[in-house]
């Protein structure tokens, strides 16, 4: 029967014949995934035995991922802000960039509370805040989490979006807090009721579509032929979104409300005029940890 230590060899070295990124890694997170394991088991056990069917479902996955399917979709799930989502084809899998987002919102909402003179840590008590473009729910879950008073409004264009979105708030118990909804970034398909009615936020966080399409013969073939395109392209050039992003967003912030945005790659230049001082003030940008601009945000005047 073949053992623990036998099965991680054989399966990294399938990866990495089919030349995929992270494959030790991968072929660890479906080992554990099949036997229902943690990393420090499977370090711990490398003599253990494995059933013939496990090691079955486990070779089964290996293929797949070498034939291009992402880990996460194979074990359904992706850790964001120390969460542990719920993914499908249907969202796109969060991405540890678009943490960024997160501490940008909770750094501006902190300084307001100081430049108001209330304690620095808030629990969002009386905040209204949206997430644009929800897909998984990580952005809107996170802050849910981090502002355990505040209450929610997240959109999608995408129904299948929406419904994970719904299952991971139920599973980290936030659902109560935001109100899920199909639109057109922030124009409703059916008439919102009560809680946002009229439409006015203290922060509106948003990750956009934001490739290229041109750029899309260069995407790896598991983001291009797997991730949602609706979550993946914002135009041709990918930057097309933001300006009616923007505008909503001047549209439906209170004064002095935050706008945070994640960018492309190269949306800055294309994204940061359209923050223009008749709107906004306090613009800031943040850089990933690989040096690009990733976050741009603001204050509504
Ligand atoms: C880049 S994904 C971000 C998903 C999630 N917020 C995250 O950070 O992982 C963009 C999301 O926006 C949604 N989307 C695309 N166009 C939209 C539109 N016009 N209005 C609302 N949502 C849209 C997509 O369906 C997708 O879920």
């Amino acid at each position: 029967m073949l053992n623990v230590r036998a099965a991680l060899k054989n399966g990294i070295a399938q990866l990495r014949e089919a030349d995929v990124a992270s494959f030790t890694l991968a072929a660890e997170l479906l080992l554990l995934h099949v036997l229902g394991r943690n990393r420090t088991w499977l370090y711990a056990h490398p003599e253990e035995p494995i059933a013939d069917a496990d090691a079955q479902r486990y070779f089964d996955l290996i293929g797949r991922r070498a034939a291009g399917e992402p880990t996460q979709h194979l074990t359904s799930k992706q850790e964001f802000w120390g969460l542990e989502f719920e993914v499908t084809p249907d969202v796109l899998i969060p991405r540890p960039e678009t943490e960024h987002v997160i501490e940008v919102a909770l750094d501006r909402l902190a300084l307001r509370e100081i430049r108001a003179g209330r304690p620095q840590t808030t629990s969002g008590e009386g905040l209204q805040i949206a997430d644009i473009g929800t897909g998984s729910g990580c952005i809107a879950i996170a802050l849910a989490k981090e502002l355990p008073a505040a209450n929610f409004l997240a959109t999608d264009i995408s129904p299948a979006a929406l419904a994970v979105a719904k299952r991971n708030a139920s599973r980290h118990q936030v659902a109560d807090r935001i109100d899920f909804r199909e639109a057109n970034l922030l124009v409703p398909h059916s008439p919102l009721a009560t809680r946002h009615s009229p439409l006015s936020f203290d922060l509106i966080a948003s990750n956009p579509p934001y490739i290229g399409r041109r750029e899309a013969p260069s995407l790896p073939v598991e983001v291009r032929d797997h991730e949602p395109h609706a979550a993946l392209f914002g135009g041709e050039e990918g930057y097309e979104l933001y300006a009616d992003l923007i505008a909503q967003s001047a549209h439906h912030l209170k004064s002095g409300g935050i706008l945070v945005l994640e960018l492309g790659h190269s949306s800055l230049p294309a994204v940061q005029p359209l923050l223009d001082t008749t709107n906004w003030t306090s613009v800031g940008v943040t850089n990933d940890l690989a040096g690009i601009p990733r976050v741009i945000a603001a204050e509504r005047l």
